[in-house]
C-alpha cells in the first residue's frame, strides 16, 4: 500500500516506518521536524535497505497538505503528528490544541477531499479517566484528562469518530498507546528528547550514562507494593508492528475502532530501575522525591482486545526494552545530533 505517515520523523513514527518499509508498503513521510531531525529517516533506510519519501512541511499548512494529495495516492495515513509534552501542554495550551487537533481536521479535511477515507490514529492511554480500575478495557470510560495534550487526545477522538459517523465510507482505528520505550535493536534509531527528558525511562538511560546525577522518584507512598507508580511499558518494536496489524485490519473493516496497545503489565519505577541495572550492568542512582502533579498510582491496560482482533501481541520483554534503550543511548550520546 502507499501510506502516508505523518510525523514519521519522530520517535514512534520512525519505527512504523521500518515495520512498513520491510512489510513491503511504499512510505510517504510528512514531518516539520518540530521534535525531530532528518537524520533518523536516512537511518531508517539504512535499516531497511528501502528508500521513503520525506516532505518536510507543517501540517497546518494546507496549501503543502493538499499539493501532497495531489501529486500522491494514497491508501491510508498513519497519523503520528502532533506535540506531546504534557508540562509544555499546561504552560501552552492554545499552541497545543492549535497544532493537534488542527493537524488532524486540516488532515482529514484533505483526505476526504482526495477520496482517502482510511487513518489510523495516535491516541494514548490518558484519554482514560483516572477513576478506571485496572486493567483497563477499550470500554472503560475516558475524559476527566487532567492537562491539554490529554484533552486533544479525547478531542481528536471525538472528531475522527464524528468525521466516520457522517460518512461511512471512513476507517478509522484509534490506537491508544500506553508507555513506550526502547529502540530499534540496532541502535540507529531511538527516542531523542530535546532538553530535560520528562519521561522516565530517556531520564534512566540518561543518569546511567552519566548525563544526569540522579534520577529522581516522583512518588515512594503510592498504594502500590513498592510505593513507586506502576506503568504498562512496551518496545517500541512491538508498538510499530502493532501499527502493521492495525493497518491490516482495516480491509473490510469500516468504521471507528478503538485498541489498546501494551502488554498488560505493569512495572513500577523501581522495577524499571532495577531491570536497566541488571540488562546493562550500569548503575542507576536515585532518590525518592515527592509525587508529580497529574501522576496516577497505577495505569495498564487489557490488551486482549488487540491479540484477538489484530492477532499482534507485544514479544519484547523488560529486558529487551532496557537493553535497547542503552544501545542506543550509548551509541548515540548525542541523539541524531552530529557529536
Ligand atoms: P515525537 O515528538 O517523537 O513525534 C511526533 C512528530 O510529529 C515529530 O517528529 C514532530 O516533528 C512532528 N510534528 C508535530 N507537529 C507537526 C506539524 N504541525 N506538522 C508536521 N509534523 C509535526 O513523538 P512520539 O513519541 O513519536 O509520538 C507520536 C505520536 O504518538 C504523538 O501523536 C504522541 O502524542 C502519541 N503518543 C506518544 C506516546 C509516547 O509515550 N511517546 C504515548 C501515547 C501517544
Ligand atoms: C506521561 C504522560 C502521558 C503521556 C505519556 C507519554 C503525565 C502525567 N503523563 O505518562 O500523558 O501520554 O507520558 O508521553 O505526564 N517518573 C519518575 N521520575 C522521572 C520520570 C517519571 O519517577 O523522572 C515516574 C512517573 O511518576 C510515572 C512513571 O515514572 O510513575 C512513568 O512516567 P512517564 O514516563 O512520564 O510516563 P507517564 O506519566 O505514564
Amino acid at each position: 500500500m502507499n501510506v502516508l505517515v505523518t510525523g514519521g520523523a519522530g520517535y514512534i513514527g520512525s519505527h512504523a516506518c521500518v515495520e512498513l518499509l520491510n512489510a513491503g508498503h511504499s512510505v510517504v513521510v510528512a514531518d516539520n521536524l518540530a521534535n525531530a531531525n532528518a537524520e533518523c529517516l536516512r537511518r531508517v533506510e539504512r535499516i531497511t535497505g528501502k528508500t521513503l519519501e520525506f516532505r518536510e512541511m507543517d501540517l497546518l499548512d494546507r496549501a503543502a497538505l493538499n499539493e501532497l494529495f495531489d501529486t500522491h495516492r494514497f491508501d491510508c495515513v498513519l497519523h503520528f503528528a502532533g506535540l506531546k509534552a504534557v508540562g509544555e501542554s499546561v504552560q501552552q495550551p492554545l499552541r497545543y490544541y492549535n497544532n493537534n487537533l488542527g493537524t488532524t481536521i486540516h488532515l482529514c479535511q484533505t483526505m476526504a477531499a482526495h477520496g482517502v477515507k482510511k487513518i489510523l490514529f495516535s491516541s494514548s492511554a490518558t484519554v482514560y479517566s483516572p477513576d478506571n480500575a485496572m486493567p483497563v478495557k477499550e470500554s472503560a470510560r475516558t475524559g476527566g484528562c487532567t492537562n491539554p495534550y490529554g484533552w486533544t487526545k479525547y478531542m481528536s477522538e471525538q472528531i475522527l469518530t464524528d468525521t466516520a459517523k457522517a460518512d461511512p465510507g471512513w476507517t478509522v482505528m484509534l490506537l491508544r498507546y500506553f508507555n513506550p520505550v526502547g529502540a530499534h535493536p540496532s541502535g540507529l534509531i531511538g527516542e531523542d528528547p530535546r532538553g530535560i527528558p520528562n519521561n522516565l525511562m530517556p531520564y534512566i538511560s540518561q543518569t546511567a550514562a552519566g548525563r544526569r546525577e540522579k534520577l529522581s522518584v516522583f512518588g515512594g507512598d503510592y498504594p502500590t507494593p513498592d510505593g513507586t507508580g506502576v506503568r504498562d511499558y512496551l518496545h517500541v518494536v512491538d508498538l510499530a508492528r502493532g501499527h502493521v496489524a492495525a493497518m491490516d485490519y482495516m480491509a473490510g473493516h469500516p468504521g471507528v475502532h478503538v485498541f489498546n496497545l501494551g502488554t498488560g503489565r505493569g512495572y513500577s519505577v523501581l522495577d524499571m530501575v532495577h531491570a536497566f541495572e541488571a540488562a546493562t550492568g550500569k548503575r542507576v542512582p536515585y532518590v525518592i522525591a515527592p509525587r508529580r502533579a497529574g501522576d496516577v498510582a497505577e495505569v495498564y491496560c487489557d490488551p486482549a482486545k488487540a491479540e484477538r482482533e489484530l492477532g499482534w501481541k507485544a514479544e519484547y520483554s523488560l529486558e529487551d526494552m532496557c537493553r535497547d534503550s542503552w544501545n542506543w543511548q550509548s551509541k548515540n550520546p548525542n541523539g541524531f545530533a552530529a557529536d
